[in-house]
């Protein structure tokens, strides 16, 4: 029996949460490995780790599960980029990797990678950082972000989840207002694809591979996102979406990630954003596809297992 290792938020306590943490821990049974658990605030380093970290991490490890001998590899679960790091400087093979995790955990990021990738994005413009002292006393930029992609527009912070750090300008003293209250954060501005509002497409990868589909819709607000209010319908991905989704996951380096497509006139699609850490339970609960048996089988092939 192998032994590989989760890693989870440990701030994030909820059912949501622990749901897929159960699937994660169900799918690796199910190929005869055992998945230990432990928590981003379990793992706290000794102050003075000059040289090797792995053996720290593995004494970090047994504090927890003394009879654990070597970690296969790492399932992480989160978005603490520095514990990621250092886990992979220890010589762990971590899915997501952090880099995966990094690009896609921040969208300006995200968009910068895809950017060059010949894909259909949706026009997007990062704000100029300022300092958290300063903020932006000086507005400006924002006629010129309003010219190109005109009123109403979405501004995101580039680091959210469940369409809560999600808003809609209608006009520029809107956008004035909204980039103001959020000036501690770094923004970015994008055009509003109106089409089909409040609707999006979700494709979960595992790899290359489509495993899960579903489509999204809210007939109450601009955001699809289920926590807000979306509903979720079967959806069966054309040719078309699957190769952005792959694609897309291919240039971020992804092993597994939930892709969002808006739909656009004529057939259009454009990527919303990519997600490396995609929920599945609300598209298991829709489809009975059980996307951590798809990421457990990725992984015990690519370790050769
Ligand atoms: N540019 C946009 N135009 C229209 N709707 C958008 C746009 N960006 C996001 N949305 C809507 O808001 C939802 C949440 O945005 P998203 O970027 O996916 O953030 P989150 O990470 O919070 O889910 C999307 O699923 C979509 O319904
Ligand atoms: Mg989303």
């Amino acid at each position: 029996m192998k032994t590989a290792l989760l890693i989870t938020n440990g701030f994030l306590i909820s059912k949501k949460f622990d749901e897929i943490y159960g699937f994660l821990e169900n799918a690796a049974g199910s190929r005869d490995v055992r998945l230990l658990h432990m928590k981003n605030n379990e793992m706290i380093f000794p102050a003075e780790n000059a040289g090797d970290i792995r053996p720290h991490v593995m004494n970090l490890i047994r504090k927890k599960y003394p009879d654990v001998s070597d970690i296969e590899f790492i399932i992480f679960w989160d978005k603490d980029l520095f514990l990621a790091e250092n886990l992979e400087a220890a010589g762990f093979k971590l899915y997501n990797s952090c880099r995966a995790i990094r690009d896609c955990d921040n969208k300006a990021l995200t968009y910068n990678r895809l950017r060059t990738g010949g894909l259909p994005l949706v026009p997007t413009i990062y704000a100029p950082m300022t300092y958290s002292n300063i903020g932006y006393e000086d507005t400006c930029f924002l006629k010129e972000v309003g010219e190109q992609l005109g009123f109403p527009l979405i501004i995101k912070e580039c680091c959210g989840s469940f369409g809560m750090q999600v808003y809609l300008a209608r006009d520029l003293k809107e956008a004035e207002s909204i980039t103001r209250l959020h000036q501690n954060v770094p923004l970015l501005y994008q055009k509003y694809i109106s089409y089909k509002t409040g609707t999006d497409i979700r494709i979960n990868m595992v790899a290359d591979m489509p495993v899960a589909s579903m489509l999204r819709r809210n007939p109450d607000d601009y955001r699809a996102n289920i926590t807000i209010g979306g509903h979720m319908e079967k959806y069966d991905p054309s040719e078309y979406e699957i190769s952005l989704a792959r694609k897309a996951v291919g240039i971020l380096g992804l092993d597994f990630g939930g892709v969002d497509l808006l739909i656009g006139e004529n057939g259009a699609r454009y990527i919303c954003e990519v997600n490396s850490n995609a929920h599945f339970k609300n598209i298991y609960d829709l489809t009975g596809i059980d996307t951590a048996q798809y990421i457990i089988e990725h992984i015990m092939t690519k370790t050769g297992a």
